[in-house]
């Protein structure tokens, strides 16, 4: 049950988060997925409601326990994902920490392929991309749309323009090469809004879910 709790400084906001892979299944036993924990989104999410947010979490095939407080949507692929986003709606804050598949095989077999001649090839098609949509959205944009951008090059070039290629507000980026970030407790970000970035030591996930939502905290106070 969200925490309720007047004097809390998000009390009476609404938050949507994304958090963990999704998995793009070729046939009932195999997928296309990713190495991402859901531990980065779960700590926002407790994180945004331990401030008092009412909080929805959709969340992809994870390990860890769903934080308390926090209304879990479990889902698998990236189009659940985003019908569950868009079920969430309306809220006032969206962050998307999930690590979304980019594409899906277009053809999921629903049965198991088998090892018979040469191997398969496998023709992928493009999943929609969930911030851009939440972003982008005309009638029902979060008033605060924040994503996260995996990037093993240029950093800060390329999360720059990922920010205003997707449309949202703030985006903290991370440097994934070696797979620093993914799959780890510990993460080195830059935290990039419209005014410029900051760039944030190497803290636990819980920290820097913390941080980020203390900016949540100051960025609604000057609003009310
Ligand atoms: N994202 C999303 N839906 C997608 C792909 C990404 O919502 N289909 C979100 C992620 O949750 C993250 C942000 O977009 O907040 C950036 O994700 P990232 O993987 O860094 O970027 P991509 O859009 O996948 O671009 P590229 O792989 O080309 O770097």
């Amino acid at each position: 049950m969200p925490l309720k709790n007047n004097t809390l400084p998000l009390s009476g906001l609404r938050a949507l988060v994304t958090s963990g892979p999704t998995h793009e299944p070729l046939d009932p036993v195999r997928f296309l997925g990713n190495r991402s924990s859901g531990r980065q989104g779960h700590a926002v999410a407790r994180a945004l409601a331990q401030a008092g947010a009412a909080v929805t979490l959709v969340s992809g095939p994870v390990s860890i326990a769903a934080p308390e407080g926090v209304s879990v949507v479990r889902v698998v692929t990236a189009r659940q994902m985003l019908a569950a986003c868009r079920a969430a709606l309306p809220v006032e804050i969206a962050v998307c920490a999930a690590a979304v598949a980019d594409w899906r095989p277009l053809h999921a077999s629903r049965k198991k392929l088998k090892k018979k001649g040469a191997a398969p090839v496998i023709a992928l098609t493009e999943n929609p991309d969930i911030l851009r949509t939440l972003s982008r959205s005309r009638t029902a944009r979060p008033a605060l749309v924040v994503g996260f951008a995996a990037e093993t090059e240029n950093l800060a070039e390329n999360a720059r323009a990922k920010r205003l290629a997707k449309g949202c507000d703030w985006m903290i980026a991370n440097d994934v090469s070696g797979g620093a970030g993914f799959d780890a407790e510990e993460n080195r970000v830059l935290f990039i809004t419209r005014a410029g970035a900051e760039e944030w030591p190497l803290l636990p996930k819980a920290e820097v879910a913390d941080r980020l939502v203390s900016h949540v905290i100051k960025h609604f106070k000057e609003k009310r």
